[in-house]
């Protein structure tokens, strides 16, 4: 992909005016189209931050076809912009406003760019995209996600990469902002998302309106869409509203396990506010259950979202279930800086559910953390450097990463002592609550809490090879 040069914001200093009378003034630029991560160069941009999206779609299960508006409210982060870029994957763009003034843009590989010497912008601005087609599916190690058509709807998961084919986005976690979705379906299938439900429309013309709203700032990839036939529930509990949407063609076996693991969510959120020693992220829990076998199941903000092959087993199904809402803490709530740190996602979601297995009366953390101590160093398993473990999908979600991640957390432990390690957890998820992180924080922390140097513990344990 051609990417145009990132422009570096400038400062001119402007000196106006009589004696004593000093202005200084930013020199308009152009945003880079990135944001800055290594990983995937394109993600993101440069020069300003997302508020909130305000996203009206409609889909076509016959044609696949998606037609939308994206209002982005957004601020400018340094100098003024005179041109900046948001990214989308295909599509055809029929219209951008700026501040309500239609500018020209050109696609430039994943890149909406907003021509630069039209407009201005200096803090509070608006984009409004109008645009149409059908969403390009990302390919995602042997298989596909991204917008995915089923039978009778389609299902929006995928990560890093799937936010920029379906709406305008600054599609990097560092961004994260509230999201309002409108979406625009066949009156007799269900549309489900993040957060809480608004407004499930009366039917016109034989389509109806559902509308979804995350106030809590989220990563763009953690907006899902599932629409179909499902069963959508909802109950109160402590606090938290619990909706779950079940597709009602699963099999009687995957849909009791489900049902059964569901049914467990606020003893789940109750145990996970125990082990990260911090309550429950947000108000709106549940989750999605699709009757497509993905390969995946995704922290999806509020809401994750399941393939059914998770729920051949009651034991599977509740561990899936345990995973995804500990994502909640670590992978939403705290969420990434740049991706080369998934193992603080995943390893964190996977220590999640040794805990659980551990407190059911199952193996033990200790025990987990010797079954991984147990294979042997020239094990390929040791090979990959889990705390840069390379953007590759099929890297970025190996098993090491995860269980590897996972023992780095056991091992930490141990090393450490219950009490800090409980208290270093409760720290990183309410210090940092609502932050993007990085690994060295989370090693700066540790040492912190400890009050020992843990550096050479990292490097070890994230590093290639088997600690010694
Ligand atoms: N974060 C997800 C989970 O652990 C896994 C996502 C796998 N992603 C992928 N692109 N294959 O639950
Ligand atoms: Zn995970």
């Amino acid at each position: 992909m051609v990417r145009r040069p990132a422009l570096v914001a400038g400062t001119l200093l402007l000196v106006t005016g009589c004696a004593g009378q000093v202005a200084v003034q930013e020199f308009p630029v152009v945003g880079a189209t990135g944001i800055g991560d290594d990983y995937y160069p394109g993600d993101g941009n440069g020069g300003y931050d997302v508020e909130r999206y305000d996203l009206d779609v409609g889909y076509d299960p016959v044609t696949d076809e998606l037609t939308g508006t994206a209002l982005v409210t957004a601020d400018t982060t340094g100098a003024p912009l005179r041109g900046f870029s948001l990214d989308l994957v295909g599509l055809e763009v029929s219209s951008v406003q700026v501040d309500g003034s239609e500018v020209t843009t050109t696609r430039d590989g994943d890149e909406l760019v907003v021509d630069p010497g039209q407009v201005v912008v200096d803090g509070r601005f608006t984009v409004q995209v109008e645009y149409a087609g059908v969403p390009e599916p990302v390919r995602d190690g042997p298989g596909t996600s991204g917008v995915v058509p089923t039978s009778d709807g389609v299902l929006v998961v995928g990560q890093p990469d799937v936010a920029a084919t379906w709406f305008p986005v600054n599609d990097h976690p560092r961004d994260a902002a509230a999201v309002q979705l409108s979406v625009t379906v066949p009156e007799d299938l269900v549309a489900v998302s993040n957060g809480t439900l608004v407004d499930r429309g009366d039917p016109v013309d034989g389509e109806r309106t559902w509308v979804w709203r995350s106030d809590e700032p989220m990563a763009p990839y953690l907006l899902t869409l599932a629409v179909g036939d499902y069963d959508l529930t909802e109950r109160e509990v402590d606090g938290i509203t619990y909706r779950d949407a079940v597709a009602t063609g699963l099999s009687d076996r995957r849909a009791g396990n489900a049902r059964a693991a569901l049914e467990r969510q606020p003893e789940v959120v109750d145990f996970l506010a125990g082990v990260f020693g911090s309550p429950y992220p947000f108000t709106e829990c549940g989750a999605i259950v699709t009757d497509s076998s993905l390969g995946f199941a995704l922290e999806t903000q509020t809401r994750p979202i399941y393939a059914s092959d998770f729920f051949g087993s009651a034991t599977g199904a509740e561990l899936v279930v345990v995973h995804e809402l500990a994502h909640q803490w670590t992978g939403d709530d705290l969420r990434l800086d740049r991706w080369s740190d998934i193992w603080l996602n995943e390893g964190f979601a996977t220590y999640a559910e040794w805990a659980w297995t551990e407190a059911q009366g199952g193996e033990t953390v200790a025990d987990q953390l010797a079954a991984v101590l147990e294979q042997p160093a020239d094990d390929p398993f040791w090979d990959q450097a889990i705390g840069d473990p390379g953007p590759a999908t099929d890297d970025l979600f190996s098993g090491a990463v995860y269980v590897r991640g996972a023992a780095t957390l056991a091992a930490l432990r141990a090393e450490v002592g219950d009490e800090a390690f409980d208290e270093l957890l409760s720290r990183w998820t309410t210090d940092r609550a609502g932050q993007a992180v990085t690994t060295p924080e989370f090693a700066d922390l540790a040492a912190e809490v400890t009050g020992t140097d843990l550096t050479g513990f990292f490097d070890e344990w994230l590093g290639a090879g088997k600690p010694a």
